[in-house]
């Protein structure tokens, strides 16, 4: 089967062409760059630019698969969750390209899609499902921060998120904080590396809470009272990467925790990882050790795919079609609160 995927739920604007499980092209256009100088996503720019970036980037992945567009068999959208007017986009522009080929069309759940991306790998990408088991997948992102269950292939149960600020809000948050420009979760990855994770004590929220929830604003507040006591910090190097370093320290040792709590408690024998946090090196260090120490399996996404993508949408997309789950009307409309049960 081949299939064209778009995903336009933010700030990226990607397209990617599947077939058979691997990913033929997977393009990604970040409008980072745009944003930045507004501090955060600008929803109504987001869905222009994406209007913009769409054919073109449609184009580059139909060249680089080799794939005409008259050859797709199927084609497939992120629904939701996501800012409505980004989502419109693709969603739209995809049923029309289905519309055209008299082709079946999916719209796919971005979250659900994040559950998948670590069973993608290699050169060239390709999904390998053999060796799927059920997991304890986080998902954690600038959006969301959550564990879920995956009991089997499509089958899941979310068991628990952020009742605040998403973990990726909080690098964001706390490095605007510092004075570090938007995204600033590389940049706190970067400077940490060079900083001592013990120089400064921030609280881990939630750590000890039974449940699967996560809560990162407190977190937060406490590193805007710090850097109010201490306002100096700010100009000496060393001490800016000790308190990237200690902030990350906090956040990456909630996640690790709770993520191999819930594991244990699931009693699965393998976690994942994806997301535009696990690109943090800490992270994906910790989450490492951690399963390596309690004999679980790892899949950590690779870096490419953690972030937002149409690779892992339409992998998703084209699991749900050989399954043979029942296909929406061509009309279906976007989903921009669409929580994964
Ligand atoms: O998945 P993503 O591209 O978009 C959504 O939010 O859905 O994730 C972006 C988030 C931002 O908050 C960014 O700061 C964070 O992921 N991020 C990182 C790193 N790379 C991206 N946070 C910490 N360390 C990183 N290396
Ligand atoms: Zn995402």
């Amino acid at each position: 089967m081949t299939l064209l995927a778009i995903e336009t739920s933010c700030d990226e604007t990607s397209v990617a062409v599947i077939r058979d499980g691997a990913v033929l092209s997977g393009i990604v256009s970040s409008q980072i760059k745009l944003h930045a100088e507004y501090g955060g996503v600008v929803p109504e720019l987001a869905a222009r630019e994406h209007l913009r970036n769409l054919i073109p980037v449609a184009q580059s992945a139909l060249s680089k698969a080799g794939i005409s567009i008259g050859q797709l068999d199927a084609v497939a959208a992120t629904q939701g969750p996501g800012l409505p007017n980004a989502l419109l986009v693709g969603f739209k522009a995809a049923q029309a390209v289905a519309f055209v080929l008299n082709k079946p069309f999916i719209g796919v759940n971005h979250h659900e899609a994040h559950l998948y991306s670590p069973w993608i790998s290699g050169e060239p990408p390709l999904a390998d499902f053999s060796k799927f088991q059920p997991n304890v997948s986080l998902i954690v992102s600038g959006g969301h921060t959550m564990l879920v269950l995956v009991e089997s292939e499509l089958k899941h149960r979310v068991l628990g998120g952020t009742i605040d600020d998403a973990a990726g809000e909080c690098f964001d948050k706390t490095g605007k904080l510092m004075g570090l420009p938007y995204p600033a979760g590389p940049l706190i990855d970067q400077l940490a590396e060079q900083g001592n994770p013990t120089a400064y004590d921030f609280p881990r929220p939630l750590l000890h809470d039974a449940s699967d929830d996560f809560s990162f604003s407190g977190l937060k507040t406490s590193v805007r009272y710090f850097i109010r006591d201490h306002p100096a910090l700010l100009d000496d190097r060393q001490k800016v990467c000790d308190l990237c370093a200690s902030v990350q320290a906090a956040i990456v040792e909630v996640l690790v925790k709770k993520t191999i709590r819930a594991a244990k408690r699931n009693g699965v024998r393998c976690v994942t990882a994806s997301g535009g946090v696990t690109c943090n090196r800490a992270l994906r260090r910790e989450l490492t050790r951690a399963c390596e120490r309690e004999g679980f399996a790892l899949r950590l996404a690779e870096k490419s795919l953690c972030t937002d993508n149409a690779a892992m949408i339409g992998i998703l997309a084209e699991r749900k079609l050989l399954a043979n789950v029942p296909l929406p009307s061509l009309d279906e409309d976007i989903k921009p609160g669409w929580v994964l049960a």
